[in-house]
Parts: structure tokens; sequence; C-alpha cells
């Protein structure tokens, strides 16, 4: 399973594809508002081993790909997992790479292929309030914001607050609305 966007080819990962993923998940600077990492090598390894799995499973429920400049390393994954008949998004660009609109136009990718191809009625995503970035790549995709979380995520011994966004098949421009 793949997908181009406008710069980025969004591609399965690969067990080979250890050292660029370290690269930006061991960073600290990704890791203030999510549960995961830093990653230690052992992390790094599971995650890839988990997303070897999922691609192997036939009705799969897990789709995280990696954001690649064409012919390029992973310099960050998108997500997008199946619960209770929902989807829910998530993404991480390498720090080096922020702020050049990657997590936008990897997850309108993965927006319009959980809704078109999945034929999902209603995508969420959750982030903290302190996001910022985060935040506005979600309004920027299209998704609403619906609601607050009191202390509901523990990051690093801390109950922390989360904004959730939902986006809809009706709602989104490009579809046609019939999920
Ligand atoms: C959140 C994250 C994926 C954003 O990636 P990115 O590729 O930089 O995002 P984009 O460039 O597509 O968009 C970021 C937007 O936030 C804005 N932004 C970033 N920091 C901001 C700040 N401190 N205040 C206001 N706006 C901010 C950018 O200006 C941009 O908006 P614009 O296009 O309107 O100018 C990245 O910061 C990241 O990987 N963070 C660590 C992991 C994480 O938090 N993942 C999300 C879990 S909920």
């Amino acid at each position: 399973m793949q997908f181009h966007t406008e710069r980025l080819l969004l591609r399965e990962y690969t067990l080979d594809d250890f050292d660029a993923v370290h690269a930006f998940a061991s960073d600290r600077r990704i890791a203030e508002f999510v549960e995961w990492g830093p990653n230690t090598a052992a992390d790094t390894r599971r995650f890839l081993e988990a997303c070897s799995f999922a691609q192997s499973q036939p009705q799969r429920t897990k789709f995280t790909l990696a954001l690649t400049v064409p012919n390029g390393d992973p310099i960050g994954s998108v997500s997008l997992s199946l619960v209770g008949g929902k989807g829910e998004l998530g993404y991480v660009v390498a720090a080096d790479c922020w702020g050049r609109g990657y997590a936008t136009e990897a997850s309108q990718a993965m927006l319009v292929f959980g809704v078109q191809d999945l034929s999902l009625a209603e995508i969420t995503a959750t982030c903290r309030p302190e996001n910022v970035a985060s935040a506005r790549v979600l309004e920027k995709i299209g998704m609403s914001r619906i609601g607050l979380r009191k202390a509901d995520k523990l990051i690093r011994g801390q109950w922390r607050d989360s904004l959730v966004f939902s986006a809809s098949a009706e709602s989104m421009p490009w579809s046609s609305g019939t999920p």
C-alpha cells in the first residue's frame, strides 16, 4: 500500500527503516506531547515489528505509513487505527522537518483513504491543548474540535488533557457524503 501526495511518498515500513526511524523517534523534541518516546533502540524495533505484523493481517486494523520524500528515508509516520468502527488518526514528523506542511499533507491523504477507501463514517484525532502545531494540522485538514477530555492521557507520570477532533464523511468537501 502506498500513496503519492504533492511532495511525499507514503509507503509501508520495512525492518530496514530502523536507522531512519530511530533518528527521529529517539529525539526528545518529538515526545513532549505524546505517550511514547523518546525511543530506545528496543522501542524502535518493536514499532517496526508491530508495523510488519499489522501489514500481514488479512483484516487489517492499523495502517502506519512512512512519510518519505521520493527516494529518501522516512522523515515521519502517519497512522490510521480502526477502533469501534471509527478511524483514529496520528502522526509524527522529524523535528528538523517541522513547519514544512508535511504532517498536513500526509494526514490529509490518510483522511481521504479512511473515508473513500475504508468507507469510515467518522475519523477522530486527539492532541494535547498545548500541542499547537498538532491542533493546527487537524484544523487545516478540515477536522472540527468537538470536545476536551480532562486528564485522559498519562504522559511520563502526568495526567494530561486532550482536545478531541472529528471529521465525518459528510463534512469533507471532497467526499460524496455517502460513507
Ligand atoms: C505535530 C507535528 C506532527 C506537526 O508537523 P509539521 O509537519 O510541522 O506540521 P505542518 O507543517 O503540516 O503544520 C504545522 C502548523 O502548525 C503551526 N505551528 C507550529 N508551531 C506553532 C506554534 N507554536 N504556534 C502556532 N502555530 C504553530 C505551523 O505554523 C503550521 O501552520 P500553518 O501552515 O498555518 O503556518 C510535529 O510537530 C510533531 O511531529 N510533533 C511531535 C509528535 C506529535 O506531537 N504528534 C501529534 C500527536 S497529537
